[in-house]
């Protein structure tokens, strides 16, 4: 194990049978020791700094059917909403004004939202806040599509793997294709994005073997985001009695993902602080160098119930702001309000080993 993970930390590679070896019999101590290499390689790059993005979720309708989320079309118990033009900028005037530069618009997959219109909402945010970034995670869509709002001006684009399993994947996800999920991926590499994806930690019927996939597949696409984070069951789903994902897990998880990808910018996700009270915090001792503000407007944040549990974090962004960073400075951190490229990382070789 001592020799593993030193190979992981100097080469920030392993194979799939030695990833799979070290996910099964890690143990308290080791534990220790990868949470300590991968600090050490996230100081290398970002120092104590934190990222902050704004959330806006701007639509809840999805014509999607994935069995884990609460945002399924077969869901009859949400009450679904889409914010207007207007009502996107003005969130993101919000967050500007409490100095946020990247803006995130998710959704579920709507078609509502035609290209026209992502191609519009783009080009009116980046008019009005040009040194903002703009981040789409809106699901898959045609390349040609990916290449409009690239060039109306969109910078980031987030599209979790999900699981790197084909049969899982198919599972999950009725009517969709793990091949198209990878080559949208691809795609939105090729056109010049800088790219996100991630799984879920703890889905049923996942392996240590399938984690181990899921980690290679960021490695080998080369990802300059990864979101990783608990299952968490939604109530009105068929995976309504599955344990949640575990928060030790998720901590591995991103730790071998910080070692993988030592560059990539990592979120502390919402997930893992609805499993565990000081989840947040925990993930970006381990790893994580980026937090999300949820900017949508309370009505909308109520109804964005992907997960259950997701609805508590209801304080305000500007309260959370405050709040977050406080807590980030009193673990050593500091707050870094800027867009957070993802080649703005600066080598820092005062990080060193030693063993
Ligand atoms: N538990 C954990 N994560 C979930 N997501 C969706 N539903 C759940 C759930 N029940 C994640 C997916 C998606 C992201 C926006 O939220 O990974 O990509």
């Amino acid at each position: 194990m001592k020799n593993l993970l030193l190979k992981l930390y100097t080469t920030n590679a392993l194979t799939k049978d030695e990833l799979l070896y070290l996910l099964t019999n890690i143990d308290e101590e080791y534990e220790k020791e990868l949470f300590r290499l991968s600090d050490l390689t996230r100081r290398k790059y970002y120092s104590n700094k934190v990222y902050f993005r704004g959330l806006i979720e701007f639509s809840n309708h999805c014509r999607n059917t994935c069995k884990y989320c609460g945002l399924r079309t077969q869901n009859k118990n949400v009450e679904r909403y889409r914010l207007s033009t207007q009502e996107i900028l003005d969130c993101c005037d919000s967050g500007y004004k409490m100095g946020l530069r990247t803006f995130v618009l998710q959704s579920g997959e709507d078609g509502y939202f035609t290209e026209d219109i992502l191609v519009d909402i783009a080009k009116r945010i980046k008019d009005e806040f040009p040194d903002a970034a703009l981040t789409y995670s809106i699901g898959e869509k045609s390349e040609a599509c990916y290449e409009k709002i690239f060039n109306a001006g969109a910078d980031r684009f987030l599209l979790r793997h999900e699981s790197a399993n084909k049969k899982l994947y198919e599972g999950l996800h009725p009517n969709m294709s793990f091949e198209n999920r990878l080559k949208c991926l691809k795609n939105l590499k090729s056109i010049g994005y800088q790219a996100g994806s991630g799984f879920i930690v703890g889905l049923p019927n996942q392996t240590d073997e399938i984690i181990a996939e899921d980690l290679l597949l960021l490695k080998n696409i080369d990802l300059q985001m990864v979101g990783v984070g608990p299952f968490i069951p939604q109530s009105d789903t068929p995976l309504c009695d599955c344990e949640s994902g575990s928060s030790r897990k998720t901590l591995i998880c991103l730790a071998i993902v910080r070692l993988l990808l030592p560059k990539t910018l990592i979120p502390a996700t919402t997930a893992l602080a609805v499993v565990s009270k000081d989840g947040w915090i925990n993930g970006v001792k381990i790893a994580a160098n980026v937090i999300m503000l949820n900017l949508s407007p309370p009505s909308a944040k109520d109804k964005y119930r992907i997960y259950d549990g997701k609805n508590l974090l209801l304080d305000s962004a500007k309260q959370s702001l405050c709040s977050t960073i406080s807590k980030l400075n009193r673990e050593g951190f500091v707050a870094d309000m800027s867009k957070g490229n993802y080649p703005d990382w600066e080598r820092n070789d005062n990080y060193e080993y030693n063993a």
